[in-house]
């Protein structure tokens, strides 16, 4: 088995490129159904997602290839009357990305449910809630859903109960191709969702409001393939601005947009870190002393979820008690139980976590349970005490492109260890 060892205590300095942002090329890769012809998208991570989306692509009849970071859709084969594989979607739940551009396209779509995941049961009830109300006829089977309607999708008004970034993406690009127009109340406003409301415009689609909680669609007959470069990975470069603070010294994040990024720095700097923003960078200095803070997480542009175990794992080491709060997501403090086998001092009650900041952390061996906990366990091996041996890596590996390239870059002492 595959382990990523960490010798800890050592400050990391040097400058690191953020890769273009996992949860934006996903659903810009789905988008690219809406029309016929080859898309490509320039900037693109290779990420084991976007191994498997392209995968649920070419299954569906589409032909995917990179050339360096670019990536090439030719959409001109897509049938999409199959049955995506079980194994592709519970693998990856943005594979259900696919559903909206297909329902718009062929009038017919059956999908394999995603199913939960480590961080909760991930229900899809808001997505085809937002599908009926445009017309189409829902029928969930054993194990999988269909959608079909029996000429075009129609626009309608549709209010959504949590604002979903799934289902505002999945609605938006369904609504894209649909006759009339349609308005999305309670619309997620992550920069994903302008991204993906950017690709579609150059598309031809006509869309006003995105990165608000009110998107109105105006449908089109048609649209086009088109070229997109894909916005910075807010979370990865998040990631490494916890690196650098957990580990201390000073670190340039290169290809970062600080807009997307606010509520973070702002937490970075409440607990005592110096973090110096330019147009497409930011600088991370930090002497390693935190003070404690309370997180909480919420829709964009509060505190992202994505970002909790990060977070949670800094604050093991602040001088004081920190308290962490998870609203988005039912069970996502799974990382604490593997942060205390470190020496850290969490106790979780419910929905809320408090972390008693400790003077030292230990090395030991851990597990990543799913992408963000590899990363708060990173985190936290960077700032214990010896060396840390970190398993189950496939998770880390979904969402940060070339980590231990990056992260010896910046001088971390860490490498791949086989068994
Ligand atoms: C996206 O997931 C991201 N993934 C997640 O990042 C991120 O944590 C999440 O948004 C929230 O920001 C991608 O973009 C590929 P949601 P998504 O629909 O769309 C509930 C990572 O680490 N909900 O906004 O699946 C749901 O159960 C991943 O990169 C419903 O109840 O998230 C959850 O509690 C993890 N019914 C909450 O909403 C629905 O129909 C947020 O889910 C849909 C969602």
């Amino acid at each position: 088995m595959r382990k990523l060892i960490v010798e800890g205590g050592r400050p990391l300095s040097g400058s690191v490129t953020i890769s273009g942002a996992k949860n934006a090329v996903l659903p810009l890769i789905a988008a690219t159904i809406l029309a016929d012809g080859t898309s490509v998208i320039h900037d693109v991570p290779h990420l084991s997602d976007v191994g498997t989306m392209n995968e649920l692509m070419k299954f569906l009849g589409a032909h995917c290839s990179f050339e360096g970071s670019s990536l090439h859709i030719d959409t001109t084969g897509l049938r999409g009357d199959k049955e995506a594989p079980g194994e592709l979607v519970r693998k990856m739940r943005a594979s259900f990305l696919v559903m909206g551009p297909l329902l718009a396209r062929r009038g017919y779509v059956r999908m394999s449910l995603p199913g939960g995941c480590a961080i909760g049961a991930r229900p899809i009830d808001l997505h085809l809630k937002g599908f009926e109300a445009m017309g189409a006829e829902i029928n969930m089977g054993r194990g999988y859903v269909e959608a079909k309607v029996r000429r075009a999708l129609k626009g309608n008004r549709i209010y959504l109960d949590f604002p979903s970034v799934g289902a505002t993406e999945n609605l938006m690009m369904a609504a894209s191709l649909a006759e009339g127009t349609t308005l999305i109340g309670n619309a997620a406003q992550e920069p994903e969702i302008i991204d993906l409301a950017n690709l579609l415009s150059v598309m031809g689609a006509r869309i006003k409001g995105a990165g608000t909680s009110i998107i109105r669609i105006e449908g089109v007959k048609q649209l086009k393939a088109a070229q997109h470069t894909v916005i910075p990975d807010r979370i990865e470069a998040g990631s490494y601005m916890i690196f650098a603070a957990a580990a201390g010294g000073t670190v340039r994040l290169n290809n970062v947009i600080p807009e997307h990024m606010q509520p973070l720095i702002a937490k970075l700097r409440e607990a005592g870190v110096k973090v110096a923003c330019g147009d497409d960078c930011a600088i991370v200095e930090s002497d390693g002393m935190l003070e404690p803070v309370a997180v909480k997480t919420l829709p964009y542009p509060g505190f992202p979820t994505d970002m909790q175990a990060q977070m949670m794992a800094l604050l093991t080491r602040a001088r004081g008690t920190s308290l962490v709060t998870e609203t988005v997501f039912e069970n996502r403090f799974m990382h604490a139980e593997e942060l205390r086998k470190m020496g850290a001092d969490i106790t979780v009650d419910g929905h809320t976590a408090t972390v008693n900041g400790v003077s030292r952390l230990h090395g030991a061996a851990v597990s990543a349970t799913d992408l963000r906990a590899g990363a708060a366990l990173i985190t936290a091996a960077l700032m214990a005490e010896g060396r840390s041996e970190i398993g189950e890596l496939q998770h880390i590996e979904r969402g940060y492109e070339r980590i231990v390239e990056k992260l010896q870059g910046i001088g971390a002492d860490v490498y791949i260890h086989e068994d």
